[in-house]
C-alpha cells in the first residue's frame, strides 16, 4: 500500500489534531472528513482539503478508503469502529475506547473478525520523555516498583457531551484514562483495584447545570504486582495543561513533566519569577500526536500489531469504570476482567 487513504469521523477538537497530522505525514492521504454537524464538517475540509460527509456510511460507499480514524465524542466510538471493522477497514479509535465493557468488547471482536488494525489514542506512549520513563523501568534500573503517581490536569472545561454522564464517562475517563493506562504501561502489570474520590470545587455552575458532573478526581489503585499508584485528575485549572508522572523504585525514582514548556525565565522589577505553560495538550502532546499516527499509518502498511491495542483500550476502561463505581459507592472496588482476550 502506497498511501494510507484515511476517513477522518469527527472534526472536533481532537479530530482536527489527527486531521492536520494526516495531511502532512506522506504515508498517509486525507480522502474524507465525516461530521454530523455542517458547521464543523465545512471548517475542516476547507483547511484539510478532504471530501466532506454526513455520516461514516456515505463516506465508505463513496470514498475509497483503507482506514478510519475516529474523534467523536465517546458514546459513538463503537458504532463508527464496528461499522468501519465490518467493512473491512483499520481503525484508530481516540480514548476512552466506549462507554461500556460491553461495547469495547463488540469493538475488540469486529475488529479481530475483520483480521483489521485497532489502534487506541493513548499518545503518551509516543512521548518521548513518556518512552524514556518506560524504557528506564523495563530496564530493571529503578529496582522493583515502589509507586506511579500519575497527575493530569486541564485547562478548560470539557465540551458540553462530556458533562452527561450518558454520553461520557466524566473526568475519571475521558481524561483519566491516560493516567490509567500510564500506570499498566509503565508497570507491565494490570489492576487489581482502586477506590476514588470526585467532588466539584471550581466548576459550580457546570455541576448545577449538569447532575453528576465534577472537575476533580483521586485514586489509589493497586496493580497485581504489588506497586502501589495514584491518579489525579482536574479540569478545569485555568493556568494551562499540566500532565506529570512520578516513579519511586527501590533502586531509584524518576519524575516527568513540568508545568513549563522549556527554558523561559523572567524575572520581575519585583523578584517575582515568570515562567511559560503548557496552554493546551495539543502543544504538551505535539509530537507524540504526530507519532502515534505514524505509527498507526506503519502498521496499517506492514500488517503490523499496533503497540497500544483495542485489549489496552479495554483495560484502562476497565479501570476507570471501576474509579467511578468507586466514587460512586464509596468503596474500594477490584477491577474485574472483563474479558477481551486474543
Ligand atoms: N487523546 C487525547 O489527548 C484527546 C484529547 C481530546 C479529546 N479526546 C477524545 O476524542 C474524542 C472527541 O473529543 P473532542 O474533544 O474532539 O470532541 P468535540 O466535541 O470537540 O468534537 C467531536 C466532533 O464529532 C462530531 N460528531 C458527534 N457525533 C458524531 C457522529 N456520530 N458522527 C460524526 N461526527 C460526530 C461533532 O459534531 C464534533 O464536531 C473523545 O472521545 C475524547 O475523549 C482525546
Amino acid at each position: 500500500m502506497e498511501r494510507v487513504r484515511v476517513c477522518l469521523v469527527g472534526a472536533g477538537r481532537a479530530g482536527l489534531v489527527h486531521g492536520r497530522n494526516l495531511v502532512r505525514l506522506p504515508e498517509a492521504q486525507l480522502v474524507a472528513v465525516v461530521d454530523e454537524e455542517g458547521a464543523a464538517r465545512d471548517r475542516a475540509c476547507a483547511e484539510l482539503g478532504a471530501r466532506g460527509f454526513r455520516s461514516l456510511e456515505e463516506a465508505l460507499e463513496r470514498a475509497a478508503v483503507d482506514a478510519v480514524c475516529v474523534a467523536t465524542p465517546t458514546f459513538a466510538h463503537r458504532d463508527a469502529v464496528v461499522l468501519a471493522a465490518d467493512a473491512g477497514k483499520h481503525v484508530f479509535c481516540e480514548k476512552p475506547l466506549a462507554l461500556t465493557l460491553t461495547q469495547a468488547q463488540e469493538m475488540l471482536q469486529a475488529t479481530r473478525r475483520a483480521g483489521v488494525v485497532l489502534q487506541v489514542g493513548f499518545m503518551r506512549r509516543f512521548d518521548p520523555e513518556f518512552r524514556a520513563a518506560r524504557e528506564c523501568v523495563a530496564s530493571g534500573e529503578l529496582g522493583r516498583l515502589v509507586f506511579v503517581r500519575s497527575i493530569t490536569r486541564g485547562p478548560g472545561l470539557p465540551p458540553r457531551w462530556a458533562w452527561d454522564p450518558a454520553k461520557g464517562i466524566g473526568l475519571l475517563a475521558e481524561v483519566c484514562s491516560h493516567d490509567f493506562d500510564t500506570l499498566r504501561w509503565l508497570s507491565g502489570s494490570e489492576f487489581r483495584s482502586v477506590f476514588a474520590r470526585v467532588a466539584v470545587r471550581k466548576a459550580t455552575e457546570a455541576a448545577v447545570e449538569q447532575p453528576g458532573f465534577y472537575d476533580v478526581a483521586l485514586v489509589t489503585a493497586e496493580l497485581e504486582d504489588g506497586t502501589l499508584g495514584s491518579v489525579e485528575g482536574a479540569c478545569p485549572v485555568d493556568y494551562g495543561y499540566d500532565a506529570r508522572l512520578e516513579v519511586l523504585g527501590t533502586e531509584g525514582m524518576l519524575a516527568v513533566g513540568s508545568v513549563g514548556p522549556g527554558t523561559y525565565t523572567q524575572v520581575t522589577r519585583d523578584g517575582r519569577v515568570v515562567q511559560h505553560t503548557f496552554r493546551s495538550w495539543r502543544d504538551r502532546f505535539q509530537e507524540a500526536y504526530r507519532a502515534e499516527m505514524w505509527h498507526f499509518l506503519q502498521c496499517v502498511r506492514e500488517g503490523r500489531t499496533p503497540e497500544v491495542t483495542g485489549l489496552d483500550g479495554l483495560r484502562a476502561l476497565e479501570a476507570a469504570l471501576a474509579a467511578v463505581e468507586s466514587a460512586r459507592s464509596g468503596q474500594p472496588q477490584l477491577v474485574g476482567r472483563g474479558g477481551g482476550e486474543p
